[in-house]
């Protein structure tokens, strides 16, 4: 049982627990009959607790070709109410397009990585097991180790600095660049025990190449240009009241959730000479926020699925009309 939602546990794959689920259930308000995205399948985990609550349809996506083959089981168990489509959130209209659908009426993100994905060394998302330096979430384009042996002291140092938060993150890039002459960078390992000789770990105890690591992840994958494109497509392909929820694992991800959701639920401001009063109402006043505040998950959560802890989730409406007085 978490958080109020049980799911059908011998489908779904256990090395990945389902993080703030009955929240998430919750915020997606289902109807029988609705069409739901799951845009983050990975184990299916909410896909499944969707599917098995209502009596609706669910297109799931995830950009993982591995997570094809895993999820098979589910979609037969579902027997047509559940598509999973190999794909990027990014392209969410691209895809719905594809599947003949126009609009939706919930949507949930569950971003970054899966328990699955981090534990598989091969995948090279851990710099606690050697692995080949990959991180590639789709198997394909650039790896971590091609931009970490060919990008610029100064290129790594910028990706380092506003992906990882890494306040040394210049002293981070160097030590690549001196080492990678010496051996180019093909493990995990090697370039965590870089990172490791060049910051200490800090008083909490966070192993030093935690933040170098997150930089690469999201770089190599784009991840913080497929949420913005995300949630632009959930935007405009959710029908009136239909549920935006988004579950976050970093500040940076949570930031662009926030001011994605505070923008297009604001009051637009009164008519400006400069601003076309249409396109300032269009653009903005598309959502109603659920919560004011985002939702974490509890301490009994966080004590049996300790990898939930920086989770933050928040919920937004789209909006039926434009709101009376913006008439
Ligand atoms: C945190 S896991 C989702 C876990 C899932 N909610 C569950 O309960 O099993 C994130 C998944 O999203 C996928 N993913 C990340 N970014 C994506 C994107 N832009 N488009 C599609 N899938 C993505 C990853 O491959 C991974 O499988």
């Amino acid at each position: 049982m978490l958080s109020g939602v049980e799911i059908n546990n011998t489908i779904t794959n256990p090395d990945h627990i389902p993080v703030l689920l009955g929240e998430v259930i919750k915020g997606l308000d289902l109807k029988d009959g609705g069409i739901y995205i799951d845009g983050t399948f990975g184990a299916g985990g909410y896909s499944v607790a969707i599917l098995e609550k209502k009596k609706c349809n669910v297109i799931a996506i995830d950009r993982d070709p591995e997570v094809l083959e895993k999820g098979k089981n589910i979609v037969e168990a579902f027997r047509g109410r559940l598509k999973l489509v190999q794909g990027r959130f990014g392209d969410l209209q691209e895809i719905l397009r594809r599947e003949g659908v126009n609009s939706v009426d919930g949507i949930v993100l569950d971003l970054g990585i899966s328990s699955m994905q981090v534990d598989d060394r091969l995948r090279g998302f851990s710099f606690l097991r050697d692995g080949p330096l990959d991180m590639r979430m789709e198997k394909a384009g650039m790896s971590a180790a091609d931009a970490i042996n060919t990008l610029s002291e100064t290129d790594l140092s910028d990706i380092i600095s506003r992906y990882g938060e890494e306040r040394h993150a210049s002293r981070v890039a160097k030590a690549i660049v001196k080492n990678r002459k010496v051996r180019p960078f093909m493990r995990t390992i090697h370039l965590a025990d870089t990172i490791r000789s060049e910051v200490r770990r800090s008083r909490a105890g966070i192993d030093p190449a935690t933040r170098t690591f997150q930089a690469l992840r999201i770089y190599i994958n784009d991840e913080l240009g497929e949420l913005e494109r995300g949630l632009i497509g959930a935007e405009n392909v959710l029908s009136a009241n239909g549920r935006l929820v988004a579950v976050s694992f970093h500040s940076l991800e949570d930031r662009i959730v926030k001011s994605f959701i505070r923008d297009r639920s604001k009051r637009a401001p009164g008519p400006s000479r400069h601003k076309p009063i249409l396109e300032d109402l269009e653009k903005k006043i598309s959502f109603k926020m659920i919560n004011m505040r985002a939702l974490t998950p509890s301490r009994r959560e966080i004590i049996s699925n300790p990898r939930s802890r920086s989770a933050r989730l928040r919920i937004a409406e789209k909006l039926l009309t434009k709101p009376k007085n913006l008439n």
